[in-house]
């Protein structure tokens, strides 16, 4: 991959500009799958269109239970924005210290907080002040006193060090313009024995245009890296006995192909591949 025209500062500010203007707004997916069209990888990810049938239904269809999201503050589960549901992959217990990287609104963080227990702990981490925010005002309103959210960045997290048993992250990390530095911060907080339960976006041969635009990188899309390099940066890192549990996979094409005029994504997407997979 060639450099970004632009900065990490600048893919940085690029994305919290983007996060704090889509709290409250959109509700619906970030980058989610929608029930006839799996994963739209990145796409016009954070905007659901006024018409998408997915709006505010993606965390029903990412295998949130029903029961769990009716206990959680309406606005945390309309304002999330994930990829999947890392906590259904982890096997957190009562007492343990869950450490949600980009925790956004906190849907995963107040799960979390009702399966750690009065004993346990759960910590949220965003860069993007209006999230924390957010976080903060439904955690008083869920009534769960075992979490709290704290500002800050996933490259350099404020977190000491081996005090996590788990670490999750929905849709965050293909955000981060420095993910050896994240992958590292992940290694550094969990303790001895602490696992990780990660959702994201990968990508294989994503075309030049969309990994120059900032409308992709926000969208979740031009950051992406591959299943191989993800895996190999987190080993790279010290991780052990990494393995993918699940997978949806999306072509690039086909969902072109169904929603040709979605946004300034799609419009790169469409413009690169046309003559060639069109
Ligand atoms: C796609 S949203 C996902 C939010 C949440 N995990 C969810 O499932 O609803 C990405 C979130 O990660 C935060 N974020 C992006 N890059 C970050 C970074 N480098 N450090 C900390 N937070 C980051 C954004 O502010 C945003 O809240």
């Amino acid at each position: 991959m060639t450099d970004p025209a632009f900065s990490e500062q600048e893919i940085k500010e690029s994305v919290r500009k983007r996060y704090a203007g889509a709290i409250g707004k959109s509700p619906g997916s970030c980058c989610g799958p929608a029930p006839s069209q799996p994963m739209q990888i990145g796409g016009s990810c954070c905007r659901a269109a006024p018409s998408d049938p997915m709006k505010g239904k993606f965390a029903a269809v990412a295998g949130y239970g029903d029961e769990e999201l009716k206990r959680l503050p309406a606005d945390a589960v309309q304002n999330s924005f994930g990829c999947g549901n890392p906590l259904a992959f982890a096997g957190v217990r009562a007492g343990q210290t869950v450490l949600d990287i980009g925790s956004g609104a906190g849907i995963d963080c107040l799960i979390a907080a009702e399966r750690v227990g009065p004993t346990g702990k759960v910590i949220g981490l965003d860069m993007t002040p209006e999230m924390i925010e957010r976080a903060r005002r439904n955690a008083r309103e869920a009534g769960a006193t075992n979490v709290e959210f704290r500002p800050g960045e996933a490259e350099k997290m404020p977190v000491e060090d081996g005090t996590v048993d788990w670490l999750i992250s929905n849709c965050v990390i293909n955000l981060s313009p420095d993910k050896p530095a994240v992958f590292q911060e992940v290694a550094r907080v969990l303790k001895p024995g602490g696992r990780i339960s990660i959702s994201d976006i990968v990508a294989e041969d994503l075309p030049e245009a969309i990994r120059q635009s900032r409308d992709a990188w926000t969208g979740c899309l031009a950051g992406a890296i591959s299943e191989a390099d993800y895996v190999k940066g987190l080993k790279e890192a010290g991780l052990r006995d990494l393995r993918v549990t699940s997978r949806i996979v999306c072509h690039i094409q086909d969902r072109v192909r169904s929603q040709p005029a979605q946004g300034a994504v799609w419009q790169l997407l469409l413009r690169d591949l046309r003559g060639s997979w069109a």
